[in-house]
This record gives C-alpha cells, structure tokens and sequence, in this order.
C-alpha cells in the first residue's frame, strides 16, 4: 500500500448553528469546569513532581484552568534512560508500522479531540477559535499526513545505480541517541511536530513544551498514546529551560535539537553542544528556527484592498505572536496618504477580548512579560522624537494582557522598531520615496538580521521579479499580493535562514532528512 499525496484537514467554520460550534462550546465547559492537573510522561507512565504551575487565562488572568507538573533533575534523567530502552525496540520498527501509529494519531486528532485541543488552545494560549482551528485541528494533522507521505517517498526511492554485478543500497538508519524537542507557546503545531518529526523517523524524544503552552501540547500527548506509540519513544517534560539544558546537553545519549523560539536561547544551546561535543557519539543535529521581522514591500502598482487586508491580517492575528507576522512595511509615499484612512477604519473595526465570544478578532498576549516587553517598545516610540504611534498604541491589563493594535509611522529606516523583533500587534511604517523603489528594497533586504518571511505587492511583473531578486535572502518564505504569514503544511514548507534559523522546512522531506543517519552498502555479486 502507498500513502498517497494528502490534502489538507479541512478548516471548519463554527457558524452560528453548526453542529461543530455547540461541541466546541461543550468542550470549552468541559475545561472550565475541570481544573486539570497535568502530570509529566515518561516511559509511558505519569508522573507527578509535586512541583506545580498553574495555567492561568492570558485574557482573564484570575481565572485558572488547573495545574502542570514540573520535572526535576531526577525525572529529566529519568526520561533519558526510557528513551534510551524504548528506541532499542523502536528504531527496528518497520517504517509501516511507525506510520500506522501517527496516522491513527491524525485521525483522533482531527476528529474525536478536535474540539478539546482547540478549547484549550483558545483558553490557554488565548487565541480566537479560527486561529486555534487553523493551528491545533488543521496544522498539527498536516504535519502529521504530509510528513508521513514525505518519509514514504525517502524510504522508498533508491538514489543510487547498480552496476551488473553489484547492488548498491542507501539505507536510512535512525539517529545514535535522542533527539531533545524544545517548542514555542504561539503554535500547538509546532509544539507537536517537533518531537513527532524525529519520531516518526525512528527516534526517541525528550519534549519540553514551552512553559506557557502545557494544555494543549498535552492533549496531543495523550492521543499520541491512544494512537498506539509505544512507551518511553516521546517523553513530556514540562521544566525549567536551565534544569533541562544543562542536563541533556552533557547527555552522552544526546543526538540532536528540534527548536523553535529564540535567537538567544537558540545561540545559547548551540554553545552548550560545542562544549559538550566530546561527549556525544555523533556530531549533534541541530535544527532550529528563531525569529523574524518580517515585512511587506509595497509596489506603486500595488492593489490597495488586498494589501490593507494582508497588513491588518498579518500583523494582527494572534496578536502578532507568530515569528511570521508582519513588522515593517515599506510603501511609496505618495500611496501612504491615499491608504491611510481606510487602513485606521478597519483597525476600528477590531473587536478585542475573550476568545468565548467568537466575534472578537483579537485576545490577550500569552503572559506578563510578553506584555511588557510590547509596552516597551511601544513607549519608547511614544517619546522618541523620530516616530509617532499613529494609531492604537493603547494597553492594559487590569484583567488579562491586552495591546491595541498599533501602527508606528517613521521616516528613519533604522528606527528600533523596523530592526528588533516585537512579537507582538505592532507594524511600523515606513514610508520611501516614490522614486526610490530599487534603492528601498536594497535596504529592507539589509535592515534586519532576520530572513523569515516578507511579501511584495505589486501588479507589475517587472517590479516583483526585481523584489524577488533583490529580497532573495531576506525571506525563507516569500509572497507575492499575500500576507506572509499562515504557511500551509504542504503548499508552503515553513523556514527562514541568516538570523531565522537552520530553514530545514517544517514539514518537508528536509527537515525528515535531519533525523536518519545514511549508511551506503556495496554488495558485489
Ligand atoms: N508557520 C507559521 C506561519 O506561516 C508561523 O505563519
């Protein structure tokens, strides 16, 4: 049997009167009134540390949905040796057989705990049920189908030519070791491909889901077991990322990283590999994607509608928590004045709140200090005297961490907010003269360390070949009239390089060629 090509997981509407919203809404009533207290799994078993962090509401912080344990030194150590004593069984697992598991995993994912896993990714990552539906149901059950469709193809295809006479063969072994998952908050999708890509390849997994983001990463934990993986091959360790650091990367067991989250962390780790790189059997995996600053370019002959669209789409949703949202945007002054206007209307027209009334378009940040951090930068361009918040700018968080959407106006190209990464509902506009459009693409390119994600506007095809040539570098994934954000699992393999990361494409043969370790076999007849 062969896997064939999949499509995506359809995105529900949950409309008024649908079967699919009065689920969700039940499902949402079944979190709220549960308080959950999420153990560690290790080796297939529960555990519980008596460490505990509650999981509170970003957009209703006194409201606490339950609690998670956090594993100590002795459960991290624990998670190793299981790990270790699974993979002897599971990396001689037939590919077919690993594959069954995760596809059985897509199916109650996708069906029978859909409304589970986005309610709780609505109440505790605080997103709107579009954005959880397109994350946690569709995303995560991409990734899944697709990567298994993909592994199939690199099991299956010979590379090699056999002479009469010999038979050459490239087999395709898993990695010496475990493979250490290290996710973000902003996307169960990502929280569930990092240790599920390494998986299914024939690793085992240590996977600390962010400290933020426990619920929903647990969720998937469980029918990643009711699917049938056998115990100790993904080991959930919620921790602290010091605790988990230092111990794994002075495992001698430690085969590879599979991150998503920041530079710093990202730099950090890559040292703490090279100090212990003795220690290992192989030259680690590193895999990684960080941040971003991603931008629109805008052509003269743009088509205004669909830019202001992608600008409020872009930037806004999630409330800018994606590495791939827009934070700068370049456009021709003389259509600067002509967009302004219908641009501030539609951001008027942002409805902010509680992801339980499903007309708000956008909720809370996830936690304290990212809320911080977004009022920062936001004062800091409130009284610098090359900038001007043009629009929103207002916060507060007298009952959960809301930011208004914001738009910050400079002539100065190098303003802080065109160059650092905010992670947050803020886009900064910068304005070049009409005349200047080489020169101005020339300086996006070089603005920003990044190189995750950017769009051009234009109607022009002489224009667009022109940006795609010069931005060549500075966006792994680039767009041409669309937002640069929502990559699907399958159309658009999702990375960036420079500062952005190692671009191995989640969700591609790429990043599945990461995790297997080639052996070339000459036989001679
Ligand atoms: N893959 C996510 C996006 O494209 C981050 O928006």
């Amino acid at each position: 049997a062969r896997v064939p090509l999949p499509t995506n997981e359809p995105v529900y509407s949950y409309a008024p009167g649908t079967v699919e919203r009065e689920k969700l809404k039940e499902a949402i009533k079944e979190i709220k009134s549960q308080q959950i207290e999420i153990p560690l799994i290790i080796g297939g078993e529960e555990i519980k540390t008596g460490n505990t962090r509650e999981i509170v509401e970003p957009h209703n912080k006194s409201s606490v949905l339950g609690v998670y344990h956090v594993a100590g030194e002795k459960e991290i150590k624990m998670a190793i040796e299981a790990a270790m004593e699974a993979s002897k069984k599971w990396r001689e697992y037939d590919w077919v057989d690993r594959a069954a598991i995760f596809l059985k995993a897509a199916e109650l994912l996708s069906g029978k705990y859909r409304y589970l896993i986005n309610a709780a990714t609505m109440l505790s990552l605080s997103k709107n049920i579009f954005q959880a539906e397109i994350d946690s149901a569709c995303e995560l059950t991409d990734f899944l189908r697709f990567n298994l469709y993909y592994m199939q193809k690199i099991y299956e295809e010979q590379p090699l030519y056999s002479p009469r006479g010999t038979w050459n063969i490239m087999q395709y072994r898993p990695l010496e070791g475990f493979v250490f998952a290290v996710p973000p908050f902003n996307f169960v999708s990502i929280s569930g491909n990092l240790p599920t890509a390494p998986a299914m390849m024939g690793n085992v997994v240590l996977w600390k889901p962010a400290s933020s983001s426990v619920y929903a990463p647990y969720i998937f934990m469980k029918v990643l077991q009711e699917a049938g993986l056998p115990d100790g091959v993904i080991n959930f360790i919620p921790s602290k990322g010091s605790v988990v650091g230092d111990i794994v990367f002075s495992s001698e067991y430690f085969a590879g990283i599979h991150f998503t989250g920041s530079v710093d962390t990202f730099n950090k780790m890559w040292k703490m590999m090279a100090e212990n790189l003795p220690k290992y059997k192989a030259y680690p995996r590193i895999v990684g994607e960080t941040g971003g600053k991603d931008y629109i370019f805008v052509h003269k002959s743009a088509n205004t509608k669909k830019l202001i669209t992608a600008i409020i789409r872009g930037a806004y949703e999630y409330q800018g928590q994606k590495c791939s949202a827009v934070s700068r945007v370049y456009l021709p002054k003389s259509m600067w004045n002509d967009i302004k206007d219908e641009l501030f209307s539609e951001i008027d027209k942002i409805k902010m709140g509680s992801p339980e009334d499903f007309t708000n378009f956008m909720n809370a940040v996830i936690d304290e200090e990212a809320y911080k951090k977004i009022v920062n930068y936001i004062e800091y361009a409130r009284s610098a005297s090359d900038a001007e918040i043009i629009k929103g700018g207002g916060y507060d968080d007298s009952k959960g961490w809301f930011v208004e959407p914001t738009i910050i106006y400079t002539e100065n190209p190098h303003f802080k907010t065109m160059e650092e990464e905010i992670f947050g509902p803020v886009v900064t506009i910068y304005p070049y003269e009409d005349d200047k459009y080489v020169e101005t693409l020339h300086l996006c390119d070089q603005t920003s360390p990044y190189g995750l994600t950017g769009a051009i506007f234009s109607e022009d095809r002489d224009a667009t070949r022109v940006a795609l040539d010069i931005l060549e570098g500075s966006a792994g994934n680039f767009y041409i009239n669309d937002k640069p954000t929502g990559a699907v699992v399958g159309q658009q393999p999702f990375g960036g390089a420079r500062a952005s990361g190692t671009n191995d494409k989640a969700g591609s043969h790429l990043n599945l060629l990461r995790w297997i370790t080639p052996r070339a076999i000459k036989e001679n007849f």
